[in-house]
């Protein structure tokens, strides 16, 4: 196998050496061009294209071929293998045979410059040079087609619009041009007919109910429009919110003097993607058309480059030696590429025979432009601005100056656009010096403002608004350097200035959380939410049962009670049995002691159940039976006694408490819990509107506060209180309290998803936008992206309370191995004590029972003494 592979190798090696340098060099040897001019395609033609060819290259050769020399090979037919000795090949041929003589020539690197049919898709352009002959007034087609083929847009998928200005014939040639097959061709199109009705209303009714019943969702949102009348499908388009920043258009205006460009570019609107091609081409007697001056341009061009070479190699070789002369000379692909790159400089920038053919593109710029300041420091009315950005010429195709589609390729542009801001911990944090000017920002929204600044190209200048903070209260923001007055803040209102900034349009966006809610979605649009925050309640943590009863706790008390009642019961049943067997009789067994004693029949039995084996064992099979069961019975219950016991052992029994809201509301109506939630809230308004039982009834008794202060917290920590807010908040509120006392008093009950069988409600948190903002669905599949990637969710972590003792208990509740101490065992010692108090006590009776019995016995004695 490795040798297989080393061979491959070698031959691969070889392969590319031999092809480097197995060419001769044009100092040793002239170049050979071959001249294909295809007979079958010309036709009668022929002659007259190649008596002028040879005349055009003897005069190439005279005039502009310096220091080199040049063979000229004829060929009246493609079908040709070219050898290495070939530099260049110069081709008139039909599309299908110049796409093969391409593949030929492609094999050894040569220089194929090819003219031929309309209409046919270029050779790739950076291999190989393509003219197509096209005559005035039918380029289009060849131009969708160099939209196909060049990186012009990078469309994946297009829709053709177009109406009368077809007729069959073009059609039948642009939809030939659009199914020919080749690597290059990317993008599918669909073509789609527009009505093109004289009357103005049924024009644009027809054509709004074209647009409409268009599956844009399948065939993307890329538009090319070439129409007698694109004024109406603009009007059209722009009334139905097709342009947008997620579409690109392309108007085609093949006749500017009947369509006004300047008119159009008014129907466009802000975030539209928006290009206009018009058709530049001005017949007059400066441009020259001839197929010969071409000729004679390209062949000229092509001697000028040779010459330029074979100068550039001679000063080389004279500096070095042979041997690094043949290291370092142009490779074959080398010496095509630079060729074929002087030839089209040329071509673009000094065209002698101008093809008067020629249209001109020009981009609208939209995104952003509204917020360039005016003089007098107010936002100037949105007017789009168009640049000139691509010609199409047949000779060259495109030459672009800049993007076709300004924003897709660079979002803003590096504008500077204006976002409003305001302090509101943990979604923005902003820093403001004595002057109330902002001096920093941090949080979540403002990474999202960084990030998205990033990505959509434009820096940001921050509105300043006034700080509006006057309350005071629980702050636990300390662990993130923040003043002392910022409390738990809502993101349920919206300062009055930063509102009038978003629905004033003066603003990008709001790079602000704000819950979303009904209130605002009439003014303002919401994000892709960013966060949804759950809700908690943060309760008393609940405290381990105590441990003293714990040897009683793997049965429940009727189990307890049912067992000693077993036990009561079955030693008479078994004296019974016993003692009324006959077996006894029968063996004439005298029925004394031993089991014919009930106690003794009792005590055996509990015996039997602590698994003490009895001194006895009945010989009847019936007392036998019984004693059999009996011990079966011990064994199951003593298993699952046991077993039960070090379940207890290892997980602690906590105090029941409350983890969902049903619960909280019934435990209300026994006089259990009291409970707060912070007013000015989604949960607040949600439970205002709310006809769910559960939630009327925790409104109907809920406190209200402003701020959590530490009175309430306090009120929960003494056992009776629960506080309902973000889990984010109870969880700094737990942490604060934790640095504080050192001691972990509190427990969040999550109530969203992971409360079992309840749902709490979510709030949603997005950025803000004004109404119908063009840029709504840019920032929000960015923000997609965002949380996506989990960036929005790292962000938001950083800000959440650090881990500790107590929030790692509440997830794992001291599964560790648990060590038996002394905590556990109280309870069987206490067992012990309370048997010899027991023992003590009887001892006493017994002796009173016999001091009075062995004074009863003398008085009874005494008579027959005497
Ligand atoms: C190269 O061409 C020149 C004139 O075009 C001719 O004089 C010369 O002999 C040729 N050299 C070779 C090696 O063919
Ligand atoms: C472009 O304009 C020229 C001159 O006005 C005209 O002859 C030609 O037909 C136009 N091209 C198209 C495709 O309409
Ligand atoms: C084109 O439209 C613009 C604005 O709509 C107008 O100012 C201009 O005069 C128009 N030009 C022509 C040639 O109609
Ligand atoms: C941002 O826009 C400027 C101006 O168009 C452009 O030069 C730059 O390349 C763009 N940057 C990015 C990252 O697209
Ligand atoms: C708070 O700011 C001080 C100084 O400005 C800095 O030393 C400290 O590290 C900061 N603390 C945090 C948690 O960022
Ligand atoms: C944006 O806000 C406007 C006005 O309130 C509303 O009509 C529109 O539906 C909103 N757009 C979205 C995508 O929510």
């Amino acid at each position: 196998m490795a040798k297989a592979i080393r061979i491959l190798i070698l031959i691969f090696v070889w392969v590319k050496y031999s092809q480097a340098n197995d060419f001769p060099s044009l100092l040793v040897a002239n170049a050979t061009v071959g001249v294909i001019i295809d007979h079958e395609y010309l036709g009668e033609e022929y002659e007259k294209t190649f008596e002028k060819m040879k005349e055009i290259i003897e005069r190439v050769i005279r005039e502009d071929l310096k220091g080199a020399g040049l063979n000229i090979k004829y060929y009246s037919w493609s079908k040709i293998n070219f050898n290495k000795d070939f530099t260049a090949i110069f081709s008139i041929a039909s599309c299908t045979s110049t796409w093969e003589i391409f593949e030929h020539v492609q094999r050894e690197r040569l220089l194929l410059m090819a003219i031929t049919d309309p209409d046919c898709p270029r050779l790739p352009l950076h291999e190989a040079l393509t003219i197509p002959r096209i005559k005035i007034g039918v380029e289009l087609p060849q131009i969708i087609l160099d939209i196909r083929t060049s990186h012009l847009v990078n469309w994946k998928t297009a829709t053709i619009l177009y109406d009368d200005i077809f007729d069959r014939d073009t059609i039948s040639r642009v939809a030939n041009a659009l199914s020919v097959e080749s690597a290059s061709l990317a993008m599918s199109i669909s073509l789609l007919k527009l009505n093109s009705s004289t009357d103005v209303y049924e024009r644009r009714e027809n054509i709004k109910k074209s647009l409409l019943s268009f599956p844009i969702r399948n065939v993307g949102s890329n538009f090319l429009v070439i129409a007698t009348i694109p004024m109406t499908i603009i009007e059209v388009a722009t009334e139905m919110n097709m342009i947008n920043t997620g579409s690109q258009w392309m108007f085609l205006i093949s006749n500017p003097r009947k369509t006004n460009v300047s008119q159009l570019m008014t129907y466009v609107k802000e975030g539209g993607n928006v290009a206009i091609a018009s058709n530049n081409t001005i017949i007059n007697g400066s441009c020259s058309m001839g197929e010969d001056c071409l000729y004679h341009e390209l062949f000229k061009n092509f001697a000028m480059s040779l010459s330029k070479l074979v100068r550039e190699e001679e000063a080389i070789y004279s500096q070095i030696s042979d041997e690094e002369w043949e290291s370092i000379r142009l490779s074959k692909r080398e010496r095509r590429d630079s060729m074929l790159e002087f030839i089209k400089e040329r071509l673009r920038e000094e065209q002698l025979c101008k093809p008067c053919v020629n249209w001109k593109f020009e981009s609208i710029e939209t995104w952003g432009l509204r917020f360039d300041m005016s003089e007098s420091g107010k936002l100037k009315p949105f007017k789009p601005v168009s640049t000139y950005t691509a010609v199409w010429e047949p000779t060259n195709g495109f030459i672009h100056y800049d993007k076709i589609y300004p924003h897709i390729a660079h979002g803003f542009r590096n504008r500077s656009v204006p976002i409003a801001i305001y302090h509101n911990p943990p979604w923005q944090i902003v820093s403001y010096n004595d002057a109330g000017q902002v001096t920093g920002m941090r949080g979540v929204t403002v990474n999202i403002l960084k990030e998205l600044a990033d990505k959509l190209n434009f820096t940001y200048l921050v509105h300043n608004v006034e700080r509006n903070v006057n309350r005071s209260g629980y702050s636990f923001w300390d662990d993130f350097n923040v003043t002392a007055d910022d409390d738990i803040k809502s993101t349920f209102n919206l300062p009055v200035d930063i509102l009038e900034l978003v629905t004033d349009n003066m603003v990008l966006f709001g790079a602000v959380g704000l819950t979303v809610h009904e209130t605002y979605e009439k003014m303002i649009n919401y994000t892709y939410p960013i966060s949804v925050q759950a809700y908690g309640m943060m309760i008393p943590r609940p405290k381990e049962l105590s441990r003293l009863y714990l040897f009683l706790s793997p049965f429940t008390l009727e189990t307890w009670l049912c067992l000693s009642f077993t036990i009561a019961l079955i030693g008479p049943l078994f004296y019974a049995v016993h003692y009324l067997s006959p077996y006894h009789e029968h063996h004439q067994i005298t029925k004394k002691g031993g089991l014919f004693k009930v106690q003794n029949c009792f005590w055996y039995m509990y015996g039997a159940l602590l698994q003490q084996g009895g001194m006895y064992l009945p010989r009847s099979d019936s007392g036998r039976i019984i004693v059999g069961t009996w011990w079966m019975v011990v064994l199951v219950v003593v298993a699952i006694y046991c077993g039960n016991l070090v379940a207890f052992l290892t997980f602690p029994k906590m105090e029941i408490s409350v983890n969902s809201i049903s619960q909280l509301v019934k435990s209300q109506e026994q006089g259990g819990f009291t409970w707060s939630i912070r007013s000015n809230t989604f949960l607040e308004s949600f439970l205002k509107e709310t006809d769910i039982e559960k939630y009327v009834k925790l409104n109907e008794s809920t406190e209200n506060h402003e701020i959590v202060s530490k009175s309430t917290i306090s009120r929960v920590r003494s056992g009776k209180h629960i506080i309902i807010d973000w889990e984010t908040n109870l969880l700094h509120i737990m942490r604060k309290e934790y640095l504080e006392t050192d001691k972990c008093e509190f427990t969040l009950i999550f109530l969203c998803i992971f409360s079992g069988n309840e749902k709490f409600l979510d709030e949603k948190i997005g950025l803000i936008l004004p109404a119908n903002s063009p840029y709504l669905n840019i920032i929000n599949d960015e923000i997609y992206r965002m949380l996506q990637m989990g960036f929005i969710n790292r962000w938001l972590s950083e800000y959440l309370p650090k881990k500790d003792r107590c929030t790692s208990k509440i997830s794992s509740m001291e599964i560790e191995n648990h060590t038996v101490n002394l905590a556990d065992m109280q309870g069987c010692f206490l067992v012990l004590i309370a048997g010899i108090i027991a023992a003590i006590f009887i001892i006493m009776i017994e002796c009173c029972c016999r001091r009075y019995r062995v004074l009863d016995d003398k008085k009874l004695i005494k008579p027959f003494v005497k």
